[in-house]
């Protein structure tokens, strides 16, 4: 049997999320994997707990009981932890606190699962070249659409493909506005306080619908897939707030559907990303795409094109795609112990 301390940044609603759901295969582990997966620490913006011997849900969600100021570099330069999973907001100003904590996450050599945009916005590249020289891994299906598994489908089930373009519905908060819109001619802000009211919208939801979320996932998805060096500043962008009334009743009328798609062109060494409000007929795969689903459109040289669709936000969703990362460590860590 082998150890693996896992360590988390971050206790919001995903972060707890997480801490339920990994003890909850904490047997599941152990039988598949021989691994006893253990959450050794935990830190929020005021302090954290660690404990080498593992924390329990409660141990890790009590904060009443975390030391103040076991946080931040205190934090990540003392937790014995093999895998770091942060969770922390998504500050797009300078990436903080996410940037420090998985670039030093990753000069300890642990592997980083990532859901925070923030840190990679602004640096994918070169926190990806840092996990090269340094042996180890950074994962971030959470923070590139979480149940709806883009890097998946565009690292390994087309890997060696040249992929000419990517297309998505990225944000399923502005897809449920605009279904909700197509379904009951309801008002832009109508069906906007709809998804507040479910609790799925951002708390500033400008993210959402000027479509920065969209553009901030097809940044890192082409700057991590493609190396592309694209920056938020090169985008162009449409978002969904000018939406009226008038234009559901028209799109209606011509059997149209309207998405907001995330584009990513990739020509050679260059891509071009843009993020647009399309209308689609009927029997295109975007216009079956309902609610808080997302989906995504892959044309390959060799395969042809590839569609995927499903990933609807939610809590649960979040936190087992971050721990679909963790177990594809699992899995390396296995084979690499079982032919060592
Ligand atoms: N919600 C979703 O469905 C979803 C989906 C995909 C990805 N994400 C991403 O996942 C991340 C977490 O989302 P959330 O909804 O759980 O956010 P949240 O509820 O705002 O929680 C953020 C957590 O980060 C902690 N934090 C703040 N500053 C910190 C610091 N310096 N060091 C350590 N922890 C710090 C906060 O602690 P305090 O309470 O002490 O401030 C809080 O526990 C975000 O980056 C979000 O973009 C969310």
């Amino acid at each position: 049997m082998h150890t693996l301390n896992i360590a988390i940044t971050g206790l919001g609603s995903v972060g707890q999320q997480i801490v339920k759901l990994l003890a909850s295969r904490h047997d599941y582990y152990l039988r598949q994997y021989q691994y006893d997966v253990r959450l050794v620490g935990v830190c929020t913006s005021n302090g954290g707990r660690i404990s080498e011997q593992g924390l329990s849900v409660e141990d890790a969600l009590s904060t009443v009981t975390h030391t103040r100021g076991l946080t931040g570099l205190k934090f990540i330069n003392t937790v014995p932890a093999d895998v770091l999973i942060e969770a922390g907001p998504t500050n797009l100003n300078n990436g903080e606190p996410g940037l420090t904590y998985i670039r030093n996450a990753l000069s300890r050599r642990m592997k980083v699962i990532c859901l925070s945009k923030g840190a990679l916005v602004h640096d994918v590249s070169g926190l990806i070249e840092l996990a090269r020289q340094q042996g180890t891994l950074l994962l971030m299906s959470g923070a590139t659409g979480s149940a709806l598994p883009t890097m998946d489908l565009l690292q390994v089930c087309v890997a060696g493909c040249y992929i000419r373009q990517v297309k998505a519905i990225l944000t399923g908060t502005t897809n449920m506005i605009l279904s909700e819109m197509m379904d009951t001619g309801c008002s832009f802000q109508e069906a906007l306080n709809k998804a507040q009211e479910l609790g799925i919208a951002e708390a500033d939801p400008s993210l959402d619908t000027q479509g920065w979320d969209t553009a901030n996932k097809c940044i890192i998805i082409a700057n991590s897939v493609f190396d592309a060096k694209v920056k938020v500043t090169d985008i162009q962008r449409d978002g969904i707030e000018q939406v009226t009334q008038d234009h559901i009743i028209q799109w209606k009328e011509a059997n149209l559907t309207p998405r907001l798609i995330g584009v990513i062109n990739h020509h050679g060494d260059n891509c071009q990303i843009s993020v647009k409000l399309e209308l689609f007929p009927k029997n295109h795969p975007f216009a079956s795409v309902h609610g808080r689903m997302k989906a995504m459109l892959v044309e390959t040289a060799e395969m042809g094109e590839l569609f995927v669709m499903g990933g609807a936000s939610n809590l649960l969703a979040t936190a087992a795609a971050a721990l679909k990362d963790l177990e594809l460590i699992i899995r390396t860590m296995s084979v690499a112990k079982a032919s060592s």
